[in-house]
């Protein structure tokens, strides 16, 4: 009856025995392997299937509750192809139709497990293994690259394309929903070249396309990321990336600056150009929307000469050409304006968007000229100076006499500056001997004559 008891005079005769029984497993040859779901996650894009290469993690345990092995111990999820005879039949088929995220218990009968001659030392022969995993990452090694846009601006006119420079912030999950890396913990965009191999293929693929200001989702395989290497301690082999972005600017480097005039007044004869002052309003902002700077800020409108490196180069082409009350809309690229190092305010190689509008011109003179005529000029100019005819030209009269040039049109003054110190400049000039008159003699020749008065003298 009991061909494991001990005998051999230990049991007397006619004995009585009494049995404490522990059942440490149970099967059937008609079992299956059972599957029990403990949580799944809400929204499951995908189920796994034979062919998937899947990672995840699990704790095994006996029947009994004797753990055996545990993907934990090793620090690192268990990584295999699934449905390709890699795993124990059992596992093979309890693992397939799973969401990342899920949790699932998987009762593997020993003829689908280890049988009859069990595993190591911690797994028993004839064993039913009980194995709680939870599924941490599936892909398979036919997918490309997932993109879900999420969001695209209404205007958008110009899509990235090869060669293009772009500017975009992200966040890097693994499909778990585990970060891993984020542009925003920098406080900077992260920037690059588009197609030419300075990101991961898939990242590099999926950059094409968008728009300024669009959102999208970008799930890219390990075989077009980091591989089965993986990266360090931050990306495991095999991992497959998903990529929430949002793109700030692009440009080409070989943009020019855009210029769309939203307002034209009718009556715009006279139009801003090099060495004329001007005053203006403006917005400056980022393409997202960030406001820069503003004109508003201060009491007045900014004010500046054109053609003196002032403003830098792209704005300086957006306020040329305009003619009082007229507006514009100019979008200036980094290498028109503070380029790849940035500014204070302004991101390394930013875009940057200005509302102009142009509040005051007063035509200008070349750069070191203080005068200058807008025809001729008068020739001989002693007699036309010499407004009294008594052959001297004192300072007064020599005041008068340019401002009746400035008043019928005949000549410019530079804007901008005291009228008064010019003038007596441009006297001071020509009064060689500095009796404080002019005389006949005195004036240099018509070519070098008081209108021009060189830099340095001034
Ligand atoms: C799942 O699919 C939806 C809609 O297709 C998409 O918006 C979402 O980003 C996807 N999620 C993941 C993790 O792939
Ligand atoms: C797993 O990580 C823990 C804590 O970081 C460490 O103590 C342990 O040695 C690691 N085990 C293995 C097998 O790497
Ligand atoms: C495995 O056991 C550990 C420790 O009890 C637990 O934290 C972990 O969630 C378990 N993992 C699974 C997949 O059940
Ligand atoms: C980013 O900005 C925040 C808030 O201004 C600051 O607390 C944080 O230290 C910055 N991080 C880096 C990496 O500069
Ligand atoms: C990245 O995550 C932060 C914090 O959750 C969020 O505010 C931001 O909108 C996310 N960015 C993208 C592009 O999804
Ligand atoms: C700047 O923005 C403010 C607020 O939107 C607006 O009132 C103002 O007209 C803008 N300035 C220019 C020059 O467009």
């Amino acid at each position: 009856l009991c061909a494991y008891c001990p005998t051999g005079g230990i049991i007397p005769p006619d004995a009585v025995l009494v049995y404490d029984v522990l059942l440490l497993d149970i099967w059937h040859p008609d079992d299956k392997v059972q599957i029990r779901t403990l949580s799944k996650p809400e929204s499951c894009n995908r189920t796994t299937v034979a062919s998937d290469f899947i990672r995840y993690h699990y704790n095994g345990t006996l029947l009994s509750g004797q753990a055996f092995d545990s993907s934990y111990s090793r620090n690192s999820t268990y990584d295999t192809y699934l449905g390709q005879g890699d795993l124990i039949k059992g596992m093979d088929e309890g693992l397939l139709g799973m969401c990342v995220g899920e949790r699932r218990v998987i009762i593997v009968p020993p003829f689908l497990a280890y049988g009859e001659s069990g595993h190591g030392t911690k797994v028993p022969p004839q064993a039913t293994l009980v194995f709680e995993v939870l599924l941490a990452d599936v892909f398979n090694p036919k997918d490309d690259l997932i993109v879900h846009v999420k969001e695209v601006p209404e205007t958008c006119t110009r899509r990235t394309a090869t060669g293009d420079y772009i500017r975009y912030h992200y966040n890097g999950t693994f499909q778990d929903g585990t970060a891993f890396d984020s542009s925003y913990q920098r406080n900077s965009t992260y920037n690059t070249y588009i197609g030419m191999g300075y990101v991961i293929q898939g990242m590099d693929k999926a950059l094409h396309g968008l728009c300024m200001g669009e959102k999208r989702r970008i799930i890219i395989p390990p075989h077009m990321a980091y591989g089965e290497n993986g990266v360090g301690k931050i990306i495991p082999g095999s991992a497959v990336l998903v990529f929430d972005i949002h793109v700030i600017d692009f440009h080409n480097p070989k943009d020019p600056v855009e210029i769309k005039i939203t307002h034209k007044p009718q009556q715009c004869d006279l139009t801003s150009e090099a060495d004329d002052l001007i005053q203006y309003r403006y917005n400056c902002s980022l393409m997202d929307g960030t406001l820069l700077y503003s004109s508003d800020q201060y009491d007045s409108p900014s004010t500046t000469t054109l053609g003196t490196n002032s403003v830098i180069l792209g704005l300086e082409e957006g306020l040329s050409g305009m003619c009082v009350g007229e507006r514009r809309e100019v979008i200036i690229p980094p290498h028109w304006a503070h380029g790849e190092n940035g500014a204070a305010g302004v991101p390394k190689s930013a875009v940057l968007f200005f509302e102009l509008e142009l509040v005051d011109l007063q035509k200008g003179v070349p750069q070191g000229y203080m005068f200058v005529w807008l025809g001729d000029g008068p020739d001989p100019l002693f007699p036309a100076m010499d407004l009294n005819g008594d052959k001297k030209v004192p300072l007064e009269e020599f005041s008068d006499f340019i401002m009746l040039q400035v008043k019928e049109g005949k000549g410019r003054l530079r804007p901008g500056v005291d009228t008064d110190s010019i003038i007596k400049d441009m006297f001071n000039n020509q009064d060689v001997n500095k009796d404080g008159k002019i005389v006949e003699e005195e004036l240099k020749p018509a070519s070098e004559e008081p209108q021009q008065a060189s830099k340095d003298e001034l």
